[in-house]
C-alpha cells in the first residue's frame, strides 16, 4: 500500500506553548513513522494579522528549534518556509478564482480573529487566509492535515477548493482530511478556551520548572472554591483540563478530591505543574543543543526547502497542464 502524505504547518510566532504541542506537534512526531510528512512554516500567513515583519525570521528559528527539540526528524519530515517556495503564491492566485467571497465570509476563524485581536478592518490578504492555506496543503497533495480543532474550517475550505479544481480542470488534488487528537484544544491559564500568545495565557515548551510553577499558581480555578474544604467543580477548571492531559493516571482521584473539597487548589496546582514539567523535560533538555548549533538548524531548513521545491514544482506543472496554461 502506498504511504499516505501529511502536510501540516504553523505560523512562526516564536517559542511554542503546550497548546501547540498537545494540539498538533505531539501528533506530528508520532505520525512521522507511519506517513510521509511535510511541515511548513507559514511565514507569509503572519502578515495577515501583523504587518510588522521584523520578527518573522527570529520567530521562525525559535519555532523550528521547538519542533526539533520535540522530536521532529528532518530526515522523515522535511521542514520549510512557505515564503521560499514560489509555487505557494502561484497556486494561491489560481485558487482565489475557485472560491466565492461569500464562502470566505462564513469562515469562523476569521470572525474569531477579528474579535480576539480587535481588528477594525480586514485586508484582502487576511480574507484570503484559507486560500493560501489550501495552496500550502494541496501543492504537496497532502491527504491528512494534523491540526488543532480551530483549523478544521480551513481544511474544509481546502477540500472544497480541491473538488472545484478537479471538477473544472481534471483530477490533480486529493481532498485533504483533518487529523485531530483527543486534546486538540487546551484552555489558557486565564480560563480562556484557547491558549494563545496574543492572549498572554500560555505555558511555553521551554519554560523551566520554576516558571511553570509560578504560572500555575496564578491560574484561574473554580471561583466558588475559595479555600481547601470548599467543594469545587472540576468541569469548569482549566487545571483539571491540564491534569486530564498531563496526569491521566490521577484524574479520578483528583476529580473526587476536588468535588468533595478534600483537595485544595494549591496542592492540585503544584501536582499539576510538576507533571507538566516532567513531560517537558526531554524537550527542554534538547533545546540548548540547537541554540548552540544554529548553522545546523539553518541547514535543516535549507534541505527541507530543496525537497519541498521539487514536489511543489511538479504539482504546478500538472496544474498548468490540466488548465492548458503556459
Ligand atoms: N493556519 C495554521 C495555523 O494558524 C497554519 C497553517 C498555514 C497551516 N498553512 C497550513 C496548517 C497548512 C496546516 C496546513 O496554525
Amino acid at each position: 500500500m502506498r504511504i499516505k502524505r501529511i502536510l501540516s504547518g504553523m505560523r512562526p510566532s516564536g517559542k511554542l506553548h503546550i497548546g501547540h504541542y498537545v494540539g498538533a506537534l505531539e501528533n506530528w512526531v508520532q505520525l512521522q513513522n507511519n506517513y510521509e510528512n511535510f511541515h511548513l512554516i507559514a511565514d507569509y500567513h503572519v502578515l495577515t494579522t501583523d504587518l510588522d515583519s521584523s520578527q518573522i525570521h527570529d520567530n521562525t528559528i525559535e519555532m523550528l528549534i521547538d519542533w526539533l527539540s520535540a522530536g521532529l526528524d528532518p530526515n522523515k519530515s522535511p521542514m520549510f518556509r512557505q515564503s521560499q517556495i514560489k509555487e505557494h503564491t502561484e497556486l494561491n492566485l489560481i485558487f482565489g478564482m475557485l472560491i466565492t467571497v461569500n464562502r470566505l465570509e462564513r469562515n469562523p476563524t476569521l470572525k474569531d480573529q477579528i474579535r480576539d485581536l480587535h481588528i477594525d478592518y480586514v485586508t484582502f490578504g487576511h480574507f484570503g487566509y484559507p486560500v493560501l492555506q489550501a495552496a500550502d496543503i494541496l501543492l504537496y497533495k497532502g491527504e491528512f492535515v494534523p491540526v488543532g480543532e480551530d483549523q478544521v474550517p480551513h481544511v474544509e475550505i481546502s477540500r472544497e477548493i480541491a473538488r472545484k479544481f478537479n471538477n473544472q480542470y481534471g483530477e490533480v488534488f486529493p481532498e485533504p482530511e483533518p487529523l485531530l487528537t483527543r486534546f486538540s484544544r487546551l484552555p489558557g491559564l486565564d480560563g480562556n478556551a484557547k491558549m494563545s500568545k496574543s492572549l498572554g495565557n500560555t505555558i511555553l515548551l521551554s519554560d523551566d520548572t520554576e516558571t511553570i510553577k509560578s504560572k500555575l499558581k496564578k491560574a484561574v480555578t473554580d471561583p466558588n472554591k475559595i479555600r481547601k474544604g470548599d467543594p469545587g467543580n472540576p468541569d469548569i477548571c482549566l487545571v483539571f483540563a491540564y491534569h486530564k492531559k498531563f496526569n491521566s493516571g490521577q484524574v479520578d482521584e483528583i476529580e473526587a478530591g476536588c468535588r468533595s473539597g478534600a483537595l485544595g487548589c494549591v496542592d492540585c496546582k503544584m501536582n499539576c505543574s510538576s507533571k507538566i514539567s516532567e513531560l517537558l523535560e526531554p524537550i527542554r533538555s534538547k533545546r540548548p543543543y540547537f541554540e548552540n548549533n544554529l548553522s545546523e538548524v539553518q541547514e535543516i531548513l535549507h534541505e527541507g526547502e530543496i525537497k519541498a521545491r521539487l514536489i511543489a514544482g511538479e504539482t504546478m506543472k500538472q496544474v498548468r497542464e490540466k488548465m492548458k496554461i503556459g
